[in-house]
């Protein structure tokens, strides 16, 4: 029986990985959620089958060696795919350009602090956590969902200029998943790591009060993703999202370690 645990499952794409990977009864599927209650009442709901919730925070090394234990009561010690999903988006933060940062310094330092803490800092402590698990499986695959917006070759000819806090931190984690490869190689541990990047997707990442420059800021996007791919026609949604994800997921192997992929398997981000 395959196990998966999903970091960060309460909604949009993890979630969704929840609800793709329990419609195969044979998956053991793990979610974590900073508030239980929720997500265990959605799954409830929505009537998942085999999936278990429990707490975990990306900002907590506590918390995540405490998830990690729990998993391994579920699984009896080993842990097939580790997914790392959760993230700290900002959308008051993904707009400004790098000159509209003047003035207010302290609050770049608040988002950098607060994208480095959760999606790289927390990204580690999530793999140290849960290697003891990863190692015991005979599949041994971490994957870490980062954003084609930490190539930044491509984004300069979308000429996207914000969001500079997040894809930084994207970027950094692309470079904790290329460590963790070459350590893993020097050791012969057998394990493939991922960095991977689910496309645009229509999630809760940027509900929330749309203002005017949020709005022209977004119509700006649209914009620049057409220069990059010029058939872009807006966001894909989470369930084709995760289905190409999980075909990445299932056709990487050990020599594929430390790549920086899309849904698509390569460097199309869209
Ligand atoms: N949507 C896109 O177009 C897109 C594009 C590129 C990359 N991504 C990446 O895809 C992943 C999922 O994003 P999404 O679009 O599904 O966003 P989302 O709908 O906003 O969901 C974000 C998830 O991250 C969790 N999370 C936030 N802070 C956390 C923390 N400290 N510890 C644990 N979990 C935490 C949230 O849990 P709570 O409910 O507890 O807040 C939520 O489950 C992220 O890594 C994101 O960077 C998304």
């Amino acid at each position: 029986m395959p196990s998966y645990v999903i970091i960060g499952a309460s909604r949009g794409l993890g979630y969704q990985y929840l609800k793709t990977l329990s419609q195969d009864p044979s998956n053991v599927v793990i979610g974590t959620a900073r508030s239980v209650g929720p997500t265990a009442a959605k799954v409830a709901e929505d009537k998942l089958p085999n999936v278990h919730i429990i707490a975990a925070d990306l900002t907590s090394a506590e918390s995540l060696k405490t998830s990690a234990e729990e998993v391994s009561k579920i699984t009896g010690g080993s842990v097939d795919h580790l997914i790392v999903n959760g993230a700290y988006l900002s959308p008051q933060s993904q707009f400004l350009a790098a000159s509209e940062w003047a003035g207010k310094e302290d609050f770049f330092l608040e988002e950098l602090n607060a994208s480095m803490l959760a999606n790289v800092a927390g990204v580690l402590f999530t793999i140290n956590a849960y290697l003891p698990l990863i190692r015991k499986s005979t599949v041994k695959k971490v994957i870490v969902i980062t954003s084609g917006v930490a190539d930044f070759d491509a984004m300069a000819k979308t000429g996207i200029s914000g969001g500079i806090p997040y894809s930084l931190s994207k970027a950094a984690v692309n470079g904790v998943v290329s460590k963790f490869a070459v350590e893993s190689r020097n050791k012969g541990e057998g394990i493939t790591y991922i960095a991977l990047s689910p496309g645009f997707v229509a999630t809760s990442a940027f509900e929330g009060p749309i203002t005017p420059e949020i709005q022209t800021a977004v119509e700006g996007w649209m914009t620049g993703f057409k220069k990059l791919e010029p058939n872009f026609s807006g966001p894909i949604q989470t369930d084709e999202s995760v289905e190409k994800q999980l075909e990445v997921i299932h056709s990487v192997t050990e020599k594929d370690s430390g790549a920086f992929i899309s849904h698509h398997g390569n460097k199309k981000w869209l």
